[in-house]
């Protein structure tokens, strides 16, 4: 459930930029004249994108990543960390205001009495949402970064156990590359994760040391 959660969360990313951005350019290019305008569609694409992020990160936030559990266990401590900061707050809140702002963008592009109005506030409302989404977004190389392309879901044959371990390995590295003392971190929280969800996991946790 929680690799293949994270993995739709983590290509979906690609359709809802490709999407803002879409409906920015729509509007940057004028095509906003009708109901059924390009920037009409390209900005309900973007968002039916975006909710279908905002409901796979809630599921991911409150309740399948084993990541984020000792994040809210320890808000106060993760808030003091750069990388544990950006998934318990940033990516969350810059995400959300994201969603917010295309929602707007659409319902005031509705609501407008010109096309150069609609225009107007289309490429603002899109624009900013798409300027947050990049803010927003755990690029390789942050505090906190992801791999661009996770490939757990391609394995899906593979018994569970490889995925697994695919994925904290993919964690391991993600974390690693930025700070040793993020990765001491991170190994901690992933040794005690490896105990508690695997029978062998003291043997696979004992491979981090
Ligand atoms: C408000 C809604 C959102 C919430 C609550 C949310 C929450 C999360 C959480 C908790 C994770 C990390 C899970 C883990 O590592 O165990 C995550 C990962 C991620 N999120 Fe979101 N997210 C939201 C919206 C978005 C949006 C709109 C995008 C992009 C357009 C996005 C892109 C990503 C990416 C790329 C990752 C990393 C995936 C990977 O590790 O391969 N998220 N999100």
């Amino acid at each position: 459930m929680y690799s293949a959660t994270l993995t739709i969360h983590s290509w979906v990313r690609w359709v809802a930029l490709v999407a803002v951005v879409g409906a920015t350019l729509a509007a940057v290019t004028g095509r906003v004249r009708g109901e059924r305008s390009p920037a009409d569609r390209w900005g309900l694409f973007a968002m039916t994108a975006l909710d279908l992020q905002m409901l796979l990160g809630l599921l991911l936030y409150l309740a399948v990543s084993p990541n984020m559990h000792p994040i809210l266990m320890n808000f106060g401590a993760a808030m003091k960390d750069p990388a544990l900061r950006f998934w318990a707050v940033e990516h969350t809140a810059t995400m959300f205001a994201a969603i917010v702002l295309a929602h707007a963008g659409r319902v005031l592009a509705r609501k407008a009495a010109t096309a150069d109005a609609k225009r107007t506030r289309l490429i603002v409302c899109f624009g900013m949402a798409t300027i947050l989404i990049m803010l927003g977004m755990p690029w390789p190389g942050r505090p906190g970064g992801r791999p661009l392309f996770r490939v757990a879901q391609v394995l899906q044959n593979t018994p569970q156990f490889v995925i697994r371990l695919t994925q904290v390995i993919d964690d391991a590295l993600c974390v690693t590359d930025h700070s040793a003392a993020h990765g001491r971190v991170a190994r901690r929280d992933l040794e005690s994760f490896l105990v508690e969800s695997r029978p062998h996991g003291r043997e696979v946790a004992g491979r981090f040391s």
